[in-house]
């Protein structure tokens, strides 16, 4: 078996090769003059199962993932499994309104057509994985989400929104301490308040957990609560930190101690590895 790493993921790939004990396909990946890309296999892989990892976002690497898939199949690759660490496109799960693309389907049927198996991690909603035409599988980075939350010696593990409820609980179950989910409430017209729904947060140190955080928006909401709230300690973590715009400027703004995300997508917040996690579930689905 050999494995591939995309210029996105080319860290992940080297920790799975490492763990596995795998060699990596040497490729080249350059551009064209006018910023097309180029991919071009350099090793033997012909009748050999091959591994590619690439996270599918921004969209520059949707395009090397088919690139580099086409390139694989065209070298005679026998089976090629891609690892997609963060499944970009995959929150647009749905028609929301007339007229809209279901752009999660619609990315993942092209990355079907040279698949053998596809694996993502943590996706946004489950049913993704129906979108593809291929065997698709999710993998959980929470385990090693949870290990580094438990270092920090955490009170309490909360959700965002009812919706995470089951990561946080997951992951206070590896810490050893208690869960619960932010609640919106109706005050009147204009205030909405947002508090742990059963539990207190006074003098607690808290770790809100979701599985992505994009304008860092939720988080902040919450994070500024708590704070209100009397707790001791915030910090946040998610699988998938994209941190768009002014994301981390408005975390850090509410109060927020430390920022936790996965290496699904490169940031200096990727603080957590996800190759432990992803080569447990090949291992254990081989
Ligand atoms: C929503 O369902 C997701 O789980 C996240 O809570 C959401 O994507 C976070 O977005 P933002 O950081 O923009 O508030």
């Amino acid at each position: 078996m050999y494995i591939v790493g995309g210029t996105a993921s080319k860290t992940i790939a080297k920790d799975l090769a490492k763990k596995l004990k795998q060699p990596m396909v040497d490729v080249t990946i350059k551009r064209f003059p006018d910023n097309e890309l180029y991919v071009r296999i350099l090793d033997d892989i012909d009748n050999e199962d091959v591994i590619i990892v690439q996270t599918t976002y921004p969209d520059t690497n949707i395009i090397e993932l088919f690139l580099l898939q086409d390139a694989l199949c065209e070298a005679g690759a026998s089976a090629i499994t891609v690892v997609i660490p963060y499944f970009g496109y995959g929150r647009q799960d749905k028609k929301f309104e007339e007229g809209e693309s279901i752009s999660a389907r619609a990315i993942a049927e092209h990355i079907s057509l040279h698949a053998s198996e596809v694996i993502l991690i943590d996706p946004h909603k489950e049913h993704v994985l129906d979108f593809f035409s291929v065997p698709a599988f999710s993998c959980s980075a929470l385990p090693q989400i949870a290990k580094y939350i438990k270092k920090k010696d955490v009170d309490l593990v909360l959700a965002p929104d009812k919706g995470a409820m089951k990561r946080a609980e997951y992951v206070s179950k590896m810490v050893g301490c208690e869960y619960d989910y932010m609640e919106k409430t109706r005050i009147d017209g204009q205030t909405v308040q947002i508090k742990p729904k059963k539990l207190k947060a006074d003098k607690k140190r808290v770790a809100i957990v979701d599985d992505i955080i994009s304008t860092g928006g939720t988080m902040a909401k919450s994070i500024k609560e708590l704070k209100k709230q009397g707790a001791a300690e915030t910090s946040v973590a998610c699988t998938h930190g994209l941190f768009a715009g002014s994301a981390i400027e408005k975390l850090l703004s509410s109060g927020c101690d430390e920022i936790i995300a996965t290496d699904t997508i490169t940031s200096e917040y990727s603080k957590v590895k996800t190759a432990p996690d992803i080569a447990k579930f090949l291992l254990k689905n081989q």
